[in-house]
Parts: structure tokens; sequence; C-alpha cells
């Protein structure tokens, strides 16, 4: 049986579709069993314990701008939180999955970061959740920590379907080119997580996933509108116009550069990744929207 925290978020709600349609069980919590408060998990997990052998957690605080105004709500959640989780799962023996992302790196560098690469987190979100995978791994020693980036899928609120809603009703979007990053299907996420699952002796640590390739969020953008016109998804005609990040003044810088070098999970795991636009097609070709 799998506990999944934070069911009802973009990855969450994926995930918990994933579970139902191939028969396996699990116990979805939402915000109701507060990550934050160790006494609610440990009253929520002495119910299920005996049955409980994986604890994934999808629960995050996830507003990059707003955590600067709410760090410490931001890191209550991120680190906390993830402790938390981390410290009841032990308890009752469960391996735990805990996702990261690309925001632990400053996006400087050129080339892929690697899972032992130094990371430094240029925003609160980026380093409440570097804070998290240190917690997780020194208090459930069983753990996955799957950092990716860029995720959008049929749930929640992503870029995809942002854009898609946009194009229906503007004239012109514009998307910023200057920031180079590799978009990943919530759905590519959800196989690898099952991959975890179902391959015993993986060892346990920190795996990068994304989908393959990398491109800017204009590319990502044109490659969205031409996709979505052909799969009738965007009925009308849209301009989409590069610009620079300047034009979205933010809160928070993002890192520049933030591909995620995956040779660790595909030799760990012997999984081949779909690319980033193989995975947008299918995406649009099955999205209901
Ligand atoms: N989205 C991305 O592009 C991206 C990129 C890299 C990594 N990640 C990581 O991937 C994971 C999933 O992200 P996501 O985009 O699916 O996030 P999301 O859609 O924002 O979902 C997060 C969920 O956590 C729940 N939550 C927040 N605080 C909670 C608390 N105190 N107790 C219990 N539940 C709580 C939220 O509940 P409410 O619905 O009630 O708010 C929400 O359902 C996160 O760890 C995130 O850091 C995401």
């Amino acid at each position: 049986m799998i506990w999944l925290v934070g069911s009802r978020g973009m990855l969450g709600t994926e995930l918990s579709v994933f579970f139902e349609k191939r028969g396996i069980p699990y116990i979805g919590t939402g915000r109701e069993i507060d990550i934050t408060d160790r006494s609610t998990l440990r009253t929520f997990i002495r119910g299920v314990s005996s049955v409980v052998e994986w604890v994934i957690n999808c629960a995050a605080y996830t507003a990059v701008d707003k955590a600067e105004d709410e760090a410490e709500m931001c890191r209550k959640i991120n680190a906390e939180g993830a402790e938390n989780i981390a410290v009841v799962a032990h308890e009752i023996g469960a391996k735990c999955i805990h996702f990261s992302t690309d925001y632990v790196f400053d996006g400087k560098r050129i080339s892929p970061y690697t899972e032992n690469g130094a990371t430094n987190p240029i925003g609160v979100y980026g380093e409440t959740k570097r804070n998290g995978e240190i917690l997780v791994l020194q208090n459930c020693p069983a753990s996955y920590i799957i950092r990716t980036a860029w995720l959008y899928g049929r749930y929640g609120s992503n870029f995809a379907r942002t854009m898609c809603k946009l194009m229906n009703m503007e004239e012109c979007v514009s998307v910023v080119e200057d920031q180079t990053g590799s978009p990943t299907w919530t759905f590519d996420l959800a196989c690898t997580v099952g991959a975890f699952m179902s391959e015993p002796d993986i060892p346990f640590g920190i795996y990068h996933f994304t989908d393959e390739g990398n491109i800017t969020w204009f590319d990502f953008a044109a490659a969205i509108y031409k996709k979505a016109r052909k799969a009738r998804v965007v009925k009308k005609e849209c301009a989409v116009v590069p610009c620079t990040s300047d034009k979205f003044p933010a809160k928070v810088k993002r890192p520049a550069y933030s591909v995620l070098d995956k040779t660790k999970i595909k030799t760990t795991l012997g999984i081949v990744i779909p690319s980033w636009d193989t995975s947008l097609t299918s995406f649009l070709c099955s999205s209901e929207d």
C-alpha cells in the first residue's frame, strides 16, 4: 500500500490516476493531513502503518515568487513538512519518494547538472527544497529524492495549459527566451515513480528526472502552439513572440539554465526517457481541454 501525500496537486493527481488505472492500492491525503504537524501525521499513520510500504510526498509550497514574502511558511512546508514525512515513514519502516527541483541550482552552468554537483539556490523556494532533500535523507535513509523540472500535465495550473488558454483568448503571447530547461510531462514522471517501485534493490539517494532535450520557454510555447493547433486544442490564430525576463518583473530570478543530467536514473532503472517533443504531442492529443 502507498500513502500518497499531497494527492490533489498537479503531480499528486497524476499519480492518483496512474495508481487507480493500474489497480495499485493507495491512500491519498491532502491538506486535511497537514504535513507541518508531525502529531497529525503520526495519528494518521498509526491507523494504516501495518499496510503502508511506500510514502510518496507530492505536497509542497510551490509558489516561487510568493515564497519570497512567505519564507517561513515555505520553509515549514518544504523543509519541516518533508522532514516530518521522512520521520514517520522511517518509524513504520516504509520507503519514501520525495520530489525536489532544478531550483536547487543557480543556473549559471552551461552543461547539465549532475546529482552530486554543488547546489546553490537563488531563492527561498529553492533553498527550502534543498533543505527538505537533506532532512529527508537524514531522517529516512530508505528514500528516493527525484529532482525534476518544468512540470506540466492534465491537472492543476501549469505552463502548457495556461498557454493553450491564452492562445485561445489573445492575439499574441510573449514568452521568455532567456531561460533554458527541459519540459516534463507529469505522466512520464508517474511512469518513473512506477519503475522505482517495481524494481527491488535500487540504491537510495538523489536522482534527476526530466523529459529528454532542452529548450527555452519561448521554444516550448511555439511548439505548444503548433501542436495544439493541429490537435485543435487551440482553435484560433495567435502570435507567439520571444522576449526577455525583464518584461515580466518577478520577485525572484529563475535559473537561466536548469538542465539536469539524467545518466544516473537511466542507467540505474534501465529506462528510456521520452523527448519533450514526443511527450508534448501525446499530452495534447490526450488533452480534454
Ligand atoms: N511544478 C513544477 O514545475 C515542479 C518542478 C520541479 C519540482 N516540482 C516539485 O514536484 C512536487 C509536486 O509539485 P506540484 O507542481 O504537483 O505541486 P502543487 O500542484 O502545488 O501541489 C502541491 C500540493 O501540496 C499540498 N500542500 C501544500 N501544503 C500542504 C500541507 N501543509 N499539508 C498537506 N498538503 C499540502 C497542496 O494542497 P492545496 O491544493 O490545498 O494547496 C497541493 O495539493 C513538489 O515537491 C515540487 O516542489 C514541481
